[in-house]
């Protein structure tokens, strides 16, 4: 069986990064010269993922004209014969079909009812089809040719599992900011490993381990009765965390991949790590990553001297 279907939740409100996402969503903040989300949809389709499906919310528009085509421009870049420039903004993926639908407000409620509830809108898509989900605010970056989802999918099926997620290590109080798992005793924590806990955002002293989800999972249709039956979680929100661990204490297979050392997971839902993953992406720009990097070391050395901030432009 292949699995082909990918569910992209975009509908968180990014209030971690106000006032940058007041009136644009977090998912389309650029980290070198592409917006988020268009990483991410990058990643799946060069995997292989050939429907797309974006749950979106309210303020996302900017998403959806994204990946549109745009005639206006299209003709403006026509006239400066830019033929790479007229590549880039056409960002209909090749092969691969993008579908969307809106998280809705629950009535009476004020904001969006979580991840848990976004990942429910996906299951006339799925249509008891193994999926993956693959959260709109984080990169995952391979040096070399990415493999992570053939990794989960095969994990997923070889031990007829209900989800599969990938993890990786974070440090001690970073638990906090994320799901964590619990491997089962002795297993071998380089390889697939199955589980029999996972927590969302436990602080470091009640962390089952140091493994934190890392934004990318595989499913199948046993999650929506899950889904279901959880009840509001951390936050008031309905964590999909809440209804893995249902599946997990009802006896059911969950398994994790681990990151390996050549993929980078970019967290883009903080300031700090938004930061770090544009430092990144920026030096490693082919045109200007160069020049940039000499500007770093020589604002460094301004910060060692105790001189501070700016070096000026160029
Ligand atoms: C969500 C999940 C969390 C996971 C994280 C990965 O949290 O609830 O379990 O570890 O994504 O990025 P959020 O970042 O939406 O608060």
């Amino acid at each position: 069986m292949r699995i082909n279907k990918v569910v992209i939740p975009v509908a968180g409100l990014g209030t971690r990064l106000l006032p940058a996402t007041k009136s644009q969503p977090k998912e389309m903040l650029p980290v070198g010269r592409k917006p988020v989300v268009q990483y991410v949809v990058e990643e799946m389709v060069e995997q292989g993922l050939r429907y797309l499906l974006l749950i979106t919310g309210s303020n996302k528009h900017s998403i959806e004209n994204h990946f549109d085509n745009d005639p206006m421009l299209v003709e403006r870049l026509l006239s400066t014969e830019d033929d790479d420039l007229l590549r880039e903004v056409d960002l209909r993926p090749e092969g691969a079909q993008i579908f969307y639908t809106r998280q809705m407000i629950p009535p009476g409620a004020k904001k969006p009812a979580g991840l848990g509830d976004a990942v429910r809108h996906a299951q006339a898509f799925v249509n008891d089809d193994p999926f993956v989900v693959a959260l709109g605010d984080t990169i995952i970056h391979t040096e070399g040719k990415p493999d992570l989802i053939s990794r989960m999918t095969q994990t997923h099926l070889n031990n007829d599992a209900v989800a599969t997620i990938a993890v990786w290590l974070v440090e001690h109080d970073a638990t906090r900011r994320y799901g964590v798992v619990k491997p089962e005793e002795g297993a071998d924590l380089t390889q697939p490993f199955r589980i029999t806990d996972i927590v969302e955002k436990p602080t470091p002293d009640q962390a089952p381990s140091r493994y934190a989800v890392a934004a990318r999972y595989v499913f199948g249709g046993q999650i929506f009765d899950a889904l279901d039956a959880t009840l509001p979680g951390h936050g008031g929100e309905i964590q999909l965390t809440d209804a893995i661990r249902r599946l997990v204490r009802e006896g059911k297979p969950v398994y994790c991949v681990p990151l390996r050392p050549n993929e980078t997971r970019y967290d883009i839902g903080n300031p700090e790590s938004y930061f770090r993953a544009f430092v990144d992406f920026a030096f490693d720009d082919p045109q200007c990553g160069e020049k940039l990097r000499r500007h770093a070391r020589a604002l460094l050395e301004r910060y060692e001297r105790g001189e501070g901030f700016s070096l000026g432009g160029d």
